[in-house]
């Protein structure tokens, strides 16, 4: 990344004293060349201890580099008829896909999630999550006399222990019911499932999946390049495809697995301080005042619960210093988690005239004290911030990348930061084809990705139990 000095907004700011602070401030937000080898350089090094043969060793790195036990990717013969369900994001979401020879019809809908859910008791979200599956069922008018095999997506770090069955390990982004490390995501939901007596149909639940094997799923659905599946969303992970012979967690004792889809968990890479050298104060402050400290290092220096919040601190520092609306805050701009990721894509979207800003200004209340310098000092921000954000992002997908090793590959993105942002897909794309030139990479949105993945699973993976 250029040094902020080298920006526009930075270079026509007149006092040299406020343009010497703007630079020092903004610069702990650059990633330079160097720093970008690092992060891979670093990540491959936690790759390869989290995949020793070695279990104790393995603990010495943050990546969880989950088995999922997904073997297969679609075919294109399959048929029948299979539900997703879709927990880990903002709302929850219920996915019915009917395959005919491989091509899929989906229907999605989307549940609300009340805050007071994510702190309660787990029974409460489980709970909710049969009630809307049956509204759903009923609203589809889903009658079926035969089991519909169901995949779960339950987006939280999990030690999975076969197809089915996972622990959760930690909860991230909002939620922190406190009952819920420890426990199996899907005896959860079938237990839900089991205290509604009416459920108008039978439902197999034979699949717990991450969101990031969802994607690659639905991907993989639209190009059949698709080897790797991305969220950046409220949080941050992926998962990719790997050959069986590269991995060693999984103890299937099928000769015919040639693949495994490996879950990377990538959110919680520097949890042991190994990303301490790119992390700067506001990234530090974040972390510091999460909702799970010390605990998934990584997402919070870019991912869309955390991005908003960055900008925010850089933004209250260069008031602070002086260098905005003339050292002047409003209470709404000094409230923690109060600036959304979406003001920053928001003003990322902005044309000439500043619109968008103007009207954020508005909303922190600060629009009667600013300047046009101002203006073009509060885009920069975001743009510098929203940039280290991408290219990080850009760095660890290199390094899987690598490790794929194909001519061509494809990659799903799904998630709000994804779809929203108007910059960091091309910060990300470009970054890329520099780092990894070997690889002709394209990237690929698929919304509902995750949900629809779930359901995909449930058609590769089905085995009837009786
Ligand atoms: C979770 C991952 C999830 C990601 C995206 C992270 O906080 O740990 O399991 O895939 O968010 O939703």
């Amino acid at each position: 990344m250029e040094p902020a000095g080298t920006r526009q907004a930075v270079k026509n700011i007149a006092d040299p004293s406020k343009r010497k602070k703007v630079e020092d401030i903004l610069n702990s937000c650059v990633l330079d060349d160097a720093t970008i080898k690092k992060i891979m350089d670093v990540f491959e090094d936690q790759v390869r201890l989290a995949n020793t043969l070695d279990p104790e060793k393995r603990k010495q790195s943050n990546l969880l580099w989950e088995c999922t036990y997904v073997q297969h990717l679609l075919t294109g013969q399959e048929n029948g008829e299979y539900i997703g369900l879709d927990l880990g994001g903002t709302n929850f979401r219920v996915v019915r896909v009917i395959m005919k020879n491989g091509e899929a019809t989906t229907t999605t809908k989307y549940y609300n999630l009340a805050e007071d859910l994510l702190s309660g008791p787990c029974q409460n979200i489980f709970d909710h999550i049969a009630e809307s599956l049956e509204a759903f069922l009923r609203e589809e008018n889903i009658t079926s006399t035969a089991c519909i095999p169901v995949g779960f997506t339950f987006s939280f770090p999990s030690d999975q222990k076969s197809l089915k069955h996972s622990v959760l390990v930690t909860w991230t982004k909002s939620f922190k019911c406190p009952d819920g490390p420890g426990q199996d995501a899907c005896v959860m939901l079938e237990e839900a499932i089991a205290r509604r007596k009416e459920m108008p149909v039978k439902l197999d639940v034979m699949a717990r999946i991450s969101d990031t094997t969802g994607a690659l799923m639905a991907g993989n659905y639209a190009d059949k390049k698709c080897r790797i599946g991305v969220i950046l969303g409220t949080g941050s992970n992926a998962a990719f495809v790997e050959r069986i012979e590269n991995y060693n967690k999984f103890d299937g004792k099928d000769p015919e697995t040639k693949q495994i889809i490996v879950n990377t968990e990538w959110g919680a890479f520097g949890d042991n301080g190994c990303c301490d050298f790119y992390r700067n104060e506001f990234e530090k402050e974040v972390d510091q005042y999460s909702n799970h400290v010390n605990s998934f290092t990584f997402e919070k220096s870019f991912s869309g619960m955390f991005l908003g919040e960055l900008v925010r601190l850089v933004l209250v520092k260069l008031v602070k210093g002086g260098c905005l609306f003339k050292g002047k805050s409003s209470p709404e701009l000094m409230k923690r988690w109060e600036f959304p990721t979406s003001y920053v894509t928001s003003i990322e979207d902005d044309t000439d005239t500043s619109e968008n800003t103007w009207k954020i200004l508005k909303a922190v209340k600060l629009a009667d004290d600013a300047t046009e310098e101002d203006v073009a000092l509060i885009r920069e921000t975001c743009a510098i911030v929203s940039e280290k954000g991408a290219k990080i992002v850009a760095a660890v997908l290199a390094v899987l990348l690598q490790h794929i090793n194909l001519p061509e590959v494809t990659i799903a993105f799904d998630g709000s930061l994804y779809e929203k942002h108007p910059k960091y897909s091309l910060h990300i794309g470009n970054l890329l084809a520099k780092l990894v030139p070997t690889t002709k990479t394209t990237m690929i949105m698929v919304k509902d990705g995750s949900g629809q993945g779930a359901a995909f699973v449930a058609a590769v993976e089905y085995q009837p139990s009786g």
